[in-house]
């Protein structure tokens, strides 16, 4: 059974590791996910982006497949279905679809407008027992081609978004989605020390997990970051494969071209990255 992802961020807030978020694209990437949480018995968290969900048939056809995968595969770890970066009718759409948590992404909203939004949404949740994580400091990341640089949030505006009642806050300190630029300045320890003040036992998230240094995680996981996303590199990490068995002229031959056989050298490096991922996080034996 899919659950909210509260009880499993704050044992990793008290126990100084991060759970670790992993979006999902397909049938494949969910159950190498799935199969390597269970195999480390550790939390986890499935991540699903609108376009994601639109990709995989709507947000019921996710929750079909999830549900299913859970009592197929005999999963007994805890696992959470969650919205990334939901818009209001995104989050709305989900809650009714039976995912476990959700994002909504207020950011880009002038701050009113992301509190007046973001508190609809944390009764909504709580009526339904569902986890709901909040954005202040919008995530940059790569669009059209140009790399924008994260931005970092304002500790203030973190406070009153945290004291809404959400479970979860994510907030920019110069993180961004996708690899990281040449000059990129790096983690903003500075701002998460005080986002982190001023919201005292909220479980923080750091987006962007792809590409950023090992001791850098381990310092955010320090400071109150309980939950870190990664996506890029699960994709990166999955075409190489794939890239890798095609140029090896195994898709012309024999029966390479099934397509389960095809598929199964980007499972496989998935299921390499996400046990990378939950040792450094620390989440391994943690469910
Ligand atoms: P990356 O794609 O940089 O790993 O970021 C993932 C993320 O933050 C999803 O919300």
């Amino acid at each position: 059974m899919l659950v909210s992802a509260k009880d499993m961020l704050n044992k990793a807030r008290d126990g100084k590791y991060a759970v670790g978020q992993f979006n999902i694209n397909n049938l494949e990437w969910t159950k190498s996910v799935l199969l390597t949480a269970q195999e480390l018995n550790s939390p986890v968290i499935l991540g699903v982006s609108e376009g994601a969900g639109k990709y995989m048939c709507g947000y019921k056809t996710v929750v079909g497949m999830v549900s299913g995968m859970l009592e197929e595969l005999k999963i007994t770890v805890p696992v959470a279905l969650h919205l990334d970066h939901g818009s209001y009718e995104g989050a709305i759409k989900c809650i009714e679809a039976g995912f476990s948590s959700i994002m909504f992404d207020g950011s880009h909203y002038p701050i009113a407008e992301n509190i007046e939004k973001t508190t609809e949404l944390v009764k909504i949740c709580n009526d339904k027992g569902l986890s709901l994580e909040a954005e202040v400091g919008s995530i940059g990341g790569e669009e059209d081609g140009v790399v924008g640089m994260g931005e970092c949030a304002d500790p203030e505006e973190c406070r009153q978004i945290a004291d809404l009642g959400v479970t979860m806050l994510a907030a920019g300190i110069g993180n961004i989605h996708g690899k990281y630029p040449e000059n990129w300045q790096g983690l903003s320890f500075e701002t998460l020390a005080a986002v982190k003040e001023r919201t005292g036992d909220m479980p923080l998230v750091l987006h962007g997990g792809t590409g950023i240094p090992e001791d850098m995680i381990k310092k955010a996981i320090s400071l109150g970051v309980a939950k870190i996303n990664v996506n890029t590199e699960c994709q990166l990490s999955f075409a190489d494969a794939t890239r890798k068995y095609i140029e090896a002229g195994k898709d012309l031959q024999g029966k390479g071209f099934d397509p389960r056989k095809l598929l199964a050298p980007g499972a496989e490096a998935i299921k390499a990255t996400v046990k990378e991922k939950m040792e450094l996080f620390g989440s391994v034996g943690k469910a």
